[in-house]
């Protein structure tokens, strides 16, 4: 099935927050935010602002009718800051006028007095003062204490890596209209519509029935509208509350960059230890979170670095150890991964540092090392139906990686200017919320008696294909065309208290809630057919009722009108609960994920080594789909997560300086990956396997696993540098950034 959304998208007609017909007399919104990154506010003038041509009003914290805080997991974050500022971009008030024009001149003539605070942007530095957004957190398996005497090498090291701005296209935004009796609706661009409708009625001091939210679709999200996309939705419905106009805001590219949180950056220390065979007896890491001056999804995004701290190998000994580092910049928050590429990022980093000290290929290592069934995790997860050494030997096979290792060596040989370089990156990703509690959702079916039907779950579409996944579902399901079916856009009166669509989790989840409405449905309708062929087998196919497997002259359009007329109930609404997992926080043990993702991919890069820059020749992946229920939306997102992780790695660099002051707060200096920068050859083979049960129709979730393959783009440019620069000790600092290059090609 293609993609529902290709027509439409193509043509323009695609309805994004953006593109709602707005009511007459709508107001706009523009945050006015903190320029210093840790202050006390010693006074504000609003008056020259609020005297400005078509300004309404300004809210602050003293309008905040409800409470003034939107913290998720922890209440430590001010919807608007009262007396002191935590970061650079940390909203202030709200200025509300008949056009966006008029509030950013508005914004001008407001008059800040700050006094100036110390400020921390370095992680290191916030937990050397104690600085912590939560207390740390400790994975724990065998005895690391014991195991450093079994080891034949050990190295340690340190390694760092950036955060990554999300650049979804569409920008945050929210549009809030006063319904009857103070209710509201707001159109959201959330990946979270629940929790959106939590905030405002916390902050509205209403309760979460006169709250409607409704998302049609985001134009991107990847993780940075999980929690992100609720102050802006938030501030509308405050100001229609109070005002009782339609207000909205749909942010400008820079103050979205300045004013949100990103992926978090981190710095590690490791230590590894591994016999004269290579395998890996112990490994010791310390990760430091950046948090930011808020929690946000910071202490979640930190468990799942700690559950993905040894990627797809298996050690017998581990202590991971993690600090969520309290910093006067933005609260950084869900970013496709959600922390597991960080985790991920140390252990390769620590393999490629015995390596290079022990004279062999990482691959060496990374073969050795790979996780097989019955393996147990430093969290207590047992795997089982692993396909590690499966993907990595596939991947070995079908690409030929020998003739490759063989090409590019012949090739470094004969160049000097230009010199290549390999990497393979097996991944291992899990798939559930880390959070057991959030592992459910609903569907709510409707068929209409004219034979059409409707669905609502609690999925958002963000371009990964949900809709069209959910569409299959209900067409395969009722066996009927896709022009029968219309999915809906996520609505909190028609499907509540749903879980943000976020860790890869929301086909699985709500297509499982899908499956049971419809399967709940089918069998209603069949009792209906039933009756006129009593003691037969009753199945619907193609729009049409068999009975014993000879078709009927019952349609699909008949039996519903059959069905309707006897008054049986045409609605159906299922919930989901992924079964098998817990987790114990107080033991740090369980079995937190339904199932984990594997995959392998080869990375060929040729680096210029005059000028520093790279190309990528060629990315071989070779990933465990189980059976992909849409191979075309799977690869898509294969492709798309690939070159995200690449961007990450390579040229995307978050730079702040040192007062907290985002330096890259715009697309000219920021540098994400073009048509000219990704892989000149993307090749995908699917691994094919059984698929796993509790994964909707046995078609692996696959929206965040393929970032990570996007870590091998790192160290073959590593490799490539060595291959000219050999006797020098690199540092490990991600983004490999062509200015890095250039400093590593020629360091001495
Ligand atoms: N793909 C597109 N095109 N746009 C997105 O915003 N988000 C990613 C991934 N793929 C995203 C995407 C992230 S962070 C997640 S968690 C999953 O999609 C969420 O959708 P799923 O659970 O349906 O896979
Ligand atoms: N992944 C993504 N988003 C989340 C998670 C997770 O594990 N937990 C809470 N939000
Ligand atoms: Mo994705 S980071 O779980 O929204």
């Amino acid at each position: 099935m293609i993609n529902i959304d290709a027509h439409n998208h193509v043509k323009g007609k695609s309805i994004y927050l953006d593109d709602i017909q707005e009511l007459n007399g709508t107001l706009y919104a523009l945050p006015f935010d903190s320029t210093v990154a840790h202050a006390k506010i010693k006074s504000i003038d609003f008056a020259a602002a609020l005297n400005h041509k078509g300004i309404v009003s300004i809210l602050t914290a003293k309008d905040v009718t409800g409470s003034n805080q939107i913290g998720g997991i922890i209440p430590d974050e001010p919807l608007f800051a009262e007396d002191e500022v935590h970061f650079r971009g940390q909203v202030i008030a709200l200025i509300v006028g008949t056009s966006e024009h008029h509030c950013r001149q508005a914004a001008k003539l407001i008059k800040v007095e700050y006094e100036e605070l110390p400020v921390i942007v370095d992680p290191r530095e916030a937990q050397a003062q104690g600085k912590l957004i939560v207390p740390p957190r400790q994975f724990k398996l065998g005895d690391t204490e014991s195991a450093w005497a079994k080891c034949d090498h050990i190295f340690e090291g340190r390694s760092d890596v950036n955060g990554q701005e999300h650049l979804y296209i569409e920008t945050q935004g929210a549009y809030a209209r006063p319904k009857e009796d103070e209710s509201i609706i707001i159109s959201s661009s959330t990946q979270g519509p629940t929790a959106v409708q939590r905030m405002v009625a916390q902050v509205l001091g209403i309760p979460m029935h006169k709250i409607e939210i409704d998302t049609v679709r985001l134009g991107g999200g990847f993780g940075g509208k999980e929690d992100q996309a609720t102050p802006w939705a938030v501030m509308v419905a405050l100001a229609c509350q109070i005002l009782h106009k339609p207000v909205k805001m749909a942010m400008h590219r820079m103050d979205d960059m300045r004013m949100t949180g990103k992926r978090h950056p981190y710095s590690a220390d490791f230590k590894i230890g591994l016999d004269k065979n290579y395998k890996i007896i112990a490994y010791e890491v310390t990760h430091y979170q950046n948090a930011g001056a808020a929690a946000d999804l910071s202490p979640a995004v930190m468990e799942r670095t700690l559950f993905h701290s040894t990627n797809a190998y298996f050690v017998p000994n581990v202590i991971a150890k993690a600090y969520s580092c309290k910093t006067n910049l933005p609260p950084n928050t869900a970013f496709r991964g959600f922390g597991g590429p960080q985790g991920k990022f140390v252990i390769e980093a620590a393999i490629v540092k015995a390596a290079e000290s022990l004279g062999i290929s990482p691959s060496v290592i990374q073969k050795t090392n790979l996780v097989v069934d019955g393996d147990e995790l430093s969290y207590g997860q047992i795997l089982q139906q692993v396909e590690a050494t499966n993907t990595w030997e596939t991947c070995m096979k079908s690409y030929d990686y020998e003739a490759q290792k063989n090409r590019v060596e012949a090739f470094n040989k004969t160049n000097t200017r230009f010199k290549k370089g390999l990497a393979i990156q097996p991944i291992c990703f899990g798939i559930s919320f880390t959070n057991t509690m959030m592992n459910h959702a609903r569907a709510l079916v409707h068929i209409y008696h004219d034979g059409s039907v409707v669905v609502s779950t609690g999925g958002v579409e963000m371009g990964q294909g949900l809709n069209t996944k959910m569409l299959q579902i209900v067409t395969e399901t009722f066996s009927i065309n896709a022009n029968k079916v219309r999915i809906e856009s996520t609505n909190t009166l028609r499907v509540a208290n749903t879980s943000p669509t976020a860790a890869s989790a929301g086909a699985d989840l709500n297509g499982k809630a899908l499956q049971m409405a419809c399967n709940n449905l089918l069998e209603r309708l069949k009792a209906v057919a039933q009756k006129e062929y009593t003691d037969q087998i009753i199945e619907v196919k193609d729009e049409m009722v068999y009975a014993n497997e000879i078709k009927t002259d019952i349609t699909w359009n008949a039996l519903i009108t059959r069905a309707f007329t006897q008054r049986v109930a045409l609605s159906e609404n299922a919930h989901y609960a992924t079964p098998t997992i817990h987790y114990d926080k107080t033991k740090e043990k369980g079995h937190p994920f339904a199932y984990h993702v594997y995959g392998t991919s080869i990375h060929e890069v040729t680096v210029d080594c005059l000028k520093g820059t790279y190309d990528f020749d060629s990315v071989n992946i070779v990933h465990d789909f189980g059976k992909s229920m849409n191979p075309t939306i799977d690869n898509g997102q294969i492709e798309g997560g690939l070159v995200q992780g690449i961007g990450w790695m390579t040229l995307e660099e978050i730079v702040f300086n040192d007062q907290g002051r985002l330096l890259s707060n715009a697309l000219s200096t920021y540098k994400v990956p073009d048509i000219y920068s990704v892989p000149k050859q993307i090749n995908i083979q699917h691994l094919e396997t059984e698929g796993h049960e509790l994964a909707i129709k046995k078609s692996k979730a696959v929206g965040e696993p393929p970032l990570m393959y996007g870590i091998g783009a790192y160290f073959a440019i590593r490799n490539a540098v060595k291959a000219f620069n050999p006797n020098v000790d690199l540092i490990i600092n991600a983004p490999y950034t062509p200015e890095k290059v250039l400093m590593d090609l020629y360091k001495k």
